[in-house]
């Protein structure tokens, strides 16, 4: 098997944090954990790379721009360009850990974007786009990796979901839908992959500060033509795709939780964190449809655009 190329991973250079240190001379950490993030370039994968690492994890930061990946690198965490709609991109990063570690541990599948807009007004090519990034893409990573991770028979594969998979907002279908689908997916990979010593996480955040909010208005491009029926709720809209970044938890505190339990023996299946984490699951769970479906419509301009239209 050929050498990784420089600069690309070299466990020998991998720097251990003096927090960590302090750790492993007490005598509870085992640095000694791989693990494989996706979309690192910012916000929470960036986060939890740095929070892993700081724990003596190996950690594989990836993202589809490696230059978006320099600082992480500066600090001695392995990089690499991933973008994770490439199957040879997925191949080829999976085939340069079982070469450089010959084991990996953890899979984080963080990379993703909210494609918001009335659903009507998206053309099946951006559902499509929506759904190859935050559910296939996941998919194909948890495939490619699941003999590594079963080797060792104690791998953890954590999807990041959202709560707006857990309760669906007007705006932002396409979002929730594909969350929505990865937490099922997630809900089934758990009890296959059991038998094989793998364990799913599921990590539904709430607000959490980040670039989402701008890649989110980024994704309205084009839609609310002058005709649109929707041109009237154009600043609801707009507040939607931008609403993760109200009272956002800092990314970095939910890196911090998040990389405490996936170093865990026994992760929890279910993580809920930031801003709104438990309240939009509470709404889904015990508010009547009716009563819920009312504050929603309200909330997004929907009850005054159906007066106009009647
Ligand atoms: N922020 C929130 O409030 C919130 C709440 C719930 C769930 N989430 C979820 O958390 C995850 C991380 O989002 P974030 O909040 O940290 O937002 P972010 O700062 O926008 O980070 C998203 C990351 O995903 C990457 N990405 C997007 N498409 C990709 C592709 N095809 N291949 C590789 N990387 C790709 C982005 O890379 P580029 O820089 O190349 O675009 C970026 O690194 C997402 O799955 C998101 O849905 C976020």
């Amino acid at each position: 098997m050929s050498k990784p190329p420089a600069n690309r991973f070299r466990p020998s250079d991998h720097t251990f944090a003096a927090e960590s240190l302090a750790q492993i001379g007490r005598g509870y950490v085992v640095p000694d954990r791989v693990a494989l993030i996706t979309g690192c370039s910012s916000g929470i994968g960036r986060e939890l790379a740095l929070a892993l690492h700081r724990r003596g994890t190996i950690v594989i930061a990836t993202a589809r721009r490696a230059e978006s990946l320099q600082e992480l690198a500066d600090l001695g965490i392995a990089t690499e360009a991933l973008d994770v709609n490439s199957q040879a991109d997925i191949s080829r990063v999976v085939h340069a850990i079982k070469t450089a570690y010959g084991r990996l541990d953890i899979l984080v599948n963080n990379a993703g974007y909210g494609q918001m807009g009335p659903l009507l007004e998206l053309d099946t090519r951006s559902l499509e786009a929506q759904f190859q990034t935050n559910v296939y893409a996941p998919m194909a990573l948890a495939r490619a990796c699941a003999p590594l991770l079963k080797s060792r028979g104690r791998g953890v594969i954590c999807n990041i979901g959202s709560v707006s998979g857990v309760l669906a907002t007007p705006f932002s279908g396409a979002y929730c839908a594909s969350k929505a689908a990865l937490h099922s997916l997630s809900d089934v990979l758990r009890l296959e992959l059991r038998p094989f010593g793998i364990r799913v996480v599921t990590v539904q955040p709430g607000a959490i500060a980040s670039e989402f909010g701008r890649h989110a208005e980024t994704s309205l491009r084009g839609i609310l033509a002058p005709d649109s029926w929707y041109k009237r709720n154009e600043e609801e809209v707009r507040a939607r795709a931008l609403e993760s970044q109200q009272n956002a938890t800092l990314a970095k505190d939910l890196a911090k939780r998040l990389a405490g339990e996936l170093l865990r023996k026994r992760p929890r299946p279910i993580l809920r964190y930031g801003n709104k984490s438990k309240l939009l699951p509470w709404m889904a769970r015990w508010l009547p449809r009716r009563v819920r479906d009312w504050l929603l419509a309200r909330r997004f301009g929907l009850r005054r655009l159906q007066l106009v239209n009647q």
